[in-house]
């Protein structure tokens, strides 16, 4: 699958990506609010891109990692997870930090939530994100992800107790 934007294609993370993958996943400003550490390494990345699902979007519980290519620039990523409840995706995105502030994630992510509404029925797309990433609420927010609710201090994280906030846009919210 490939989604065209005016300035990205919009594919499955692969092999060709490895390197610019880890450059960006292995800084202390990707890796802060996610499940990586700034140690992330180019195995790591080979294990990942080893582990995709074929199809897009992913089999039920799969998560499928979309690579965001500027020209032939890596700029970021979408992440896209096939829940167990039917028709309902959560997502993720990550910017490279040079590329962060020029609407990267608001084309991109934007462009996938569309492609899961208009080609692929979807009902409810989510995202739970660390209540203290204002970065990422600002780009949900503007996209008409619906602040759902905090989980206050409900994960223990890297060290430390964090407030979890969950996000939510229907197929109802965009009629
Ligand atoms: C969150 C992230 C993906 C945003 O991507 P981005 O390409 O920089 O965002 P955009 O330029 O598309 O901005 C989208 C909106 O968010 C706002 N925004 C972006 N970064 C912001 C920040 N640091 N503080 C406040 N608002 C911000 C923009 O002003 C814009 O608002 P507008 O549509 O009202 O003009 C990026 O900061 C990132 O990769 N962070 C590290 C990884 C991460 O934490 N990902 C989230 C995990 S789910």
């Amino acid at each position: 699958m490939s989604i065209k934007t005016a300035r990205f294609t919009i594919s499955p993370l692969t092999s060709a990506d490895r390197e610019a993958f880890t450059a960006y996943r292995a800084t202390e400003d990707t890796a802060r609010y996610q499940g990586w550490e700034a140690s992330y390494s180019l195995s790591d990345a080979d294990e990942l891109i080893a582990g995709q699902p074929a199809s897009f979007p992913p089999p039920e519980d799969g998560w499928l990692q979309l690579a965001v290519h500027e020209g032939s620039v890596l700029v970021g990523d979408v992440a896209v997870h096939t829940t167990t409840q039917p028709n309902t995706y959560e997502v993720g995105v990550t910017v490279a930090p040079e590329h962060q502030r020029r609407g990267v994630g608001k084309e991109a992510l934007g462009a996938v939530v569309a492609a899961l509404f208009d080609q692929h029925k979807a009902h409810r797309v989510t995202a739970e994100t660390d209540a203290r990433n204002d970065a990422v609420g600002a780009l949900l927010k503007s996209l008409g992800f619906v602040h759902e609710g905090r989980a206050r201090e409900a994960d223990f994280f890297k060290g430390e107790w964090v407030s979890l906030d969950s996000w939510a846009v229907l197929a109802s919210d965009r009629r």
